[in-house]
């Protein structure tokens, strides 16, 4: 990023960032300034913890954050957005409910800790545009905007995949959800204008030309908290090992969903308990649909993924079961708006946002008429953000 780029906002936000480091934590070493971006997911629901593809990119609205190390063993975080202040030391650095958003830092910290990537004490202050509880990832934009801050702060480096997979363990292991890599893959790895296509066993991606000028992202904020998706979500990774185990027993090639084909849906299906059959059905389709979608990006024409969005809204809704009612309202009212090519559940689903694909000519019409009229048949209230998809976490040279 260069001066010249860098918007009065940004400059704004990390000015009053610096301001909250220095009143609530005292003065120290010189506040320095970083930025993660969120994510979008545009194919791909549920398939990277079965191995499975899929297909994303950053997005142009991120979290940033001061931050300077501090020689005394504190760890101080401070959200803006919480307006809440989080004291802890390198010693008691244990995942704590109590914390939410802090223990996506906390548990970065820990996990460079046990490379031997000690901070001596870490002053960190963050606030966030990107939406919380919307299924954009703020939680991996956090985990990426502190490995970043930490990591430049240390003078040390690492490669993009360890930094990856060490944000992934934060969530895994730290805070404890069985996610899989989407979200840390698709925040650190951004370009701008680019999606990523990504094989979730090999590790194997291709960034994919994405103009924004040829087909414009939408996202719709349903506003309804996503309360149980810790649960849901941890209750379909069990499902879609299950449902692996019980294709093991007809072929015992299979490792994962990911290894089950058409042919084996329609042979040993049917044998499967049925909600275990349609966790399966889902992945299964939903893997092809993203190879479909990667296929439309490689031909250069983004508009084709409209229709194949659509086909993984069903199958999410019907087979996964992880759409709720104000979304399915959502949905009928976005695919109804002319121009709009397609709506899909972003990340885990349970709430949170749908992404839709639409006409550039009509973005402007799509993002009003959609709270217009959700508003007037359900008299609540949702949020349309239009997003462009974007680089990666980096320093911000202030
Ligand atoms: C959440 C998880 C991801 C992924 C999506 C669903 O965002 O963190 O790992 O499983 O849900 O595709």
């Amino acid at each position: 990023m260069n001066l010249e780029k860098l918007s009065e906002e940004t400059r704004r936000r990390c000015e009053r960032l610096a301001r909250e480091i220095k009143k609530r934590f005292g003065p120290g070493e010189r506040v320095r300034f970083f930025r993660a971006p969120g994510r979008v997911d545009l194919m791909g629901s549920h398939t990277d913890y079965n191995q499975g593809l899929i297909l994303a990119g950053a997005v142009n609205r991120d979290i940033v954050a001061g931050a300077r190390l501090r020689p005394d063993g504190r760890l101080n975080f401070y959200s803006q957005n919480l307006d809440l202040e989080v004291r802890t030391s390198l010693g008691q650095n244990r995942p704590d409910p109590a914390h939410g958003w802090a223990n996506y830092p906390r548990g970065v910290i820990q996990e460079l800790a046990r490379l031997d990537l000690v901070v001596p004490g870490l002053d960190l202050a963050v606030h966030g545009a990107v939406p919380v509880g919307a299924n954009l990832s703020s939680s991996a934009a956090l985990e990426a905007v502190t490995i970043t801050a930490a990591l430049s702060l240390l003078g040390q480096s690492l490669a993009a995949w360890e930094r990856i997979h060490l944000c992934h363990r934060a969530e895994t292991d730290f805070v404890g959800l069985p996610c899989g890599i989407l979200d840390q893959f698709s925040v650190i790895m951004g370009q701008p204008e680019t999606a990523l296509f990504l094989d979730c066993r090999s590790l194997e991606y291709q960034a994919l030309p994405f103009p924004s000028d040829q087909a414009s992202l939408v996202i719709t904020d349903s506003g309804i908290g996503r309360e149980l998706v810790a649960s849901a979500y941890s209750a379909r990774v069990a499902e879609c090992k299950q449902a692996a185990e019980q294709f093991r027993r007809f072929r015992p090639q299979v490792r994962s969903l990911r290894d089950v084909t058409e042919a084996d849906l329609q042979a040993f299906g049917p044998l499967l308990p049925e909600t275990l059959f349609r966790r399966a059905r889902h992945v299964v389709t939903e893997n092809l649909r993203v190879e479909q979608a990667a296929a439309a990006l490689r031909r250069g024409n983004p508009a084709e993924l409209g229709p194949i969005m659509e086909a993984g809204y069903q199958s999410s809704r019907d087979d996964y079961q992880n759409s709720i009612p104000e979304l399915d309202r959502l949905h009928e009212i976005a695919v109804a708006v002319p121009g709009a090519l397609g709506t899909r559940i972003a990340g885990a689903g349970w709430g949170g946002c749908l992404v839709s694909l639409v006409q550039p000519e009509v973005l402007n019409i799509f993002m009003k008429k959609v709270p217009a009229r959700y508003r007037e048949q359900t008299g609540r209230e949702a949020k349309t953000l239009a997003v462009t998809l974007s680089g990666g976490p980096e320093e911000i040279p202030l």
